[in-house]
C-alpha cells in the first residue's frame, strides 16, 4: 500500500538511497495522508490542507544541479549544508548530482544524517562531552565518517577526550574554525589560529584535516555585487590563514584542507582559488534574501507556504499561517528580505496564468510582483494589508489560497513535519518527512 504512495521518480530515487532501513521505514511511516496518492490519482494544490510547506520538485532538482555545476566547474567539493531542510531524501538528490557528504548544525542533526549513511562535518563549536558522545557513537554504530570543528582550546580537550574514551578506533577528524569576518564563531587568521591548528595536532585522538570558515556577513550585502566582494575577501583571506598554518607546521600540512561557503557567496565568488570545498545551505529553496540581492529569481524558489485566507476585513486578508508557520525570521541574520514576513500570490491566479501549470518562469516573477506582503503575524494567523492595494492588485477572497515566498526558508521547513512534494503539472506526487526537524540540542 506504501509503495503506491511512491511517485515512479521518488520510488526510483528511493531504491537508489543506501539508506538504513530502518530510517526509510520511518520515514514511509511518517508519510501522512499519502494513502490518497495513487498513480492513478492526482492530488491538485487546492485540494491539500493548509498550512503546507510545497517543494517545487523541478526548481529543487534544478538549483541542486546549478550548485554542483559551481562547485564542479571551479574544482571544489560540494559539501551542502543541511540545515536548511533536514531531509534525507534532500540530502541523497545532493549526493546524487556530486555532493561529497553533509555538512550539519548540531549534533541532533548529525545523529540522523549519519544515520542515514551520510558523510558528516559537525561545523558547530560543541564543548559539552555528552554530546560529543553521541555523536561519535552513532558514526561508530552507522559506520558513516564524522568530522567535527573547533574554535577553543576547550573545544579541542573535549573532542579530544571523547575520541580517545570512544571505540572509534582511529583519530577524530578535525577542522579548526576561522573568523572571516562575521565574528560569530572561529578565531582570527594568524597567531591565535596557528597555536590552535597546533594544539589539535597534539592531540594524537584528533587528526586535523583543516580550516573552515562561514562568510555570514554576506547577508548584509545590498547586492549581488557586494557579495562578491565579501565572498572574494574570504577567499584571500582563507588562502593567507591556509599558508599561515602550512608554513608554521612544515610541509606535512600540504594536505590542509580549506572549507567555506554559504548560498549568497556561492552565486556570486569570482575567487575560488585555494579552496577545496564549499557549504551553500540555502540554495536548494531560496527565499526572501537571495531574492533581494538579485542572486536568484522567483522561478528558483522551490519551498512556498501554501495558505488560506480565512477572514476578511476592510483593513487585511487574515490567513491560516502565522509565527509558527512562517517564524518570525526577517530574513537570515535580521536582514529585512521582504520588509514584511514574505511575499505571497494567489493559487488561483497561477493556475489561470498557466492554464494548470505550476507556473512559467516569467509568470512567477509577474506573479509575485502583483501580489501581496504578509505584514504582520500573530501565532496561527498572518495578516495582508489590503488596503493601499496597486493597480495590478486586487482583493483578496475568503477561500481563496496563497503561496508565500517566505523571508527565510530555513526556520520555515524546520516548524514542518513534512514536505508536500509537487510536479511539474502542480499536483503533489509525494509527500516527504522533515527528517531532523526540530533537531537543536
Ligand atoms: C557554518 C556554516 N556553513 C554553511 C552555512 C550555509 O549557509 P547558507 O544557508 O546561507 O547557504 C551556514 C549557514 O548558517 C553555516 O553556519
Amino acid at each position: 500500500m506504501v509503495a503506491l504512495c511512491l511517485s515512479a521518480e521518488s520510488r526510483a530515487l528511493s531504491l537508489a538511497v543506501p539508506l538504513a532501513a530502518s530510517l526509510l521505514a520511518l520515514a514511509r511511516a511518517r508519510r501522512r495522508d499519502c494513502r490518497n496518492l495513487t498513480a492513478a490519482t492526482t492530488v491538485p494544490l487546492k485540494s491539500v490542507d493548509t498550512p503546507a510547506i510545497v517543494l517545487d520538485l523541478a526548481t529543487l532538482k534544478a538549483n541542486i544541479q546549478t550548485m554542483q555545476a559551481i562547485a564542479t566547474s571551479r574544482g571544489v567539493a560540494l559539501r551542502p549544508h543541511i540545515k536548511t531542510h533536514k531531509s534525507l531524501v534532500v540530502a541523497q538528490m545532493q549526493r546524487d548530482a556530486g555532493a561529497v557528504g553533509v555538512t550539519c548544525s548540531k549534533p541532533d542533526e548529525a545523529i540522523v544524517f549519519l544515520r542515514g549513511g551520510f558523510d558528516t562535518l559537525l561545523a558547530y563549536p560543541i564543548v559539552a562531552r555528552s554530546k560529543l558522545d553521541r555523536v561519535i557513537a552513532e558514526a561508530i554504530a552507522s559506520t558513516s565518517r564524522l568530522c567535527v570543528m573547533v574554535d577553543s582550546a576547550a573545544g579541542v580537550q573535549t573532542a579530544a577526550a571523547a575520541a580517545r574514551d570512544s571505540a572509534l578506533g582511529a583519530a577524530l577528524d578535525t577542522m579548526v574554525k576561522v573568523d572571516g569576518g562575521m565574528h560569530r564563531c572561529g578565531v582570527p587568521p594568524g597567531e591565535r589560529l596557528t597555536e590552535l591548528c597546533s594544539l589539535v595536532d597534539a592531540e594524537p585522538a584528533l587528526s586535523l584535516k583543516g580550516i573552515m570558515t562561514h562568510a555570514g556577513q554576506s547577508y548584509g550585502a545590498v547586492d549581488k555585487a557586494g557579495c562578491a566582494k565579501i565572498a572574494d575577501a574570504e577567499t584571500a583571506l582563507m588562502r593567507g590563514a591556509a599558508a599561515d598554518v602550512r608554513s608554521s607546521r612544515g610541509s606535512y600540512f600540504g594536505g590542509l584542507r580549506v572549507s567555506v561557503g554559504s548560498t549568497l557567496t556561492e552565486l556570486a565568488r569570482n575567487d575560488f582559488e585555494g579552496l577545496h570545498e564549499i557549504r551553500p545551505g540555502n540554495y536548494v529553496f531560496m527565499d526572501g534574501t537571495p531574492l533581494r540581492l538579485g542572486l536568484a529569481g522567483a522561478s528558483d524558489v522551490s519551498l512556498t507556504v501554501l495558505a488560506t485566507v480565512v477572514s476578511m476585513n476592510e483593513h487585511y486578508a487574515i490567513i491560516d499561517a502565522g509565527s509558527k508557520v512562517l517564524s518570525s525570521d526577517k530574513g537570515a541574520h535580521g536582514t529585512d528580505a521582504f520588509g514584511g514576513h514574505g511575499r505571497c500570490w494567489a493559487l488561483d491566479d497561477e493556475q489561470r496564468d498557466t492554464s494548470g501549470g505550476a507556473g512559467t518562469a516569467s509568470d512567477r516573477a509577474e506573479l509575485l510582483s502583483r501580489g501581496w506582503t504578509v505584514t504582520k503575524l500573530s501565532e496561527e494567523h498572518g495578516w495582508i494589508d489590503q488596503t493601499n492595494l496597486g493597480a495590478t492588485q486586487r482583493r483578496l477572497r475568503v477561500g481563496e489560497r496563497v503561496r508565500i515566498v517566505p523571508n527565510h526558508s530555513c526556520p520555515v521547513a524546520n516548524l514542518a513535519d513534512e514536505y508536500v512534494v509537487v510536479g511539474p503539472s502542480g499536483d503533489v506526487v509525494d509527500r516527504w518527512p522533515v527528517d531532523a526537524r526540530g533537531g537543536v540540542h
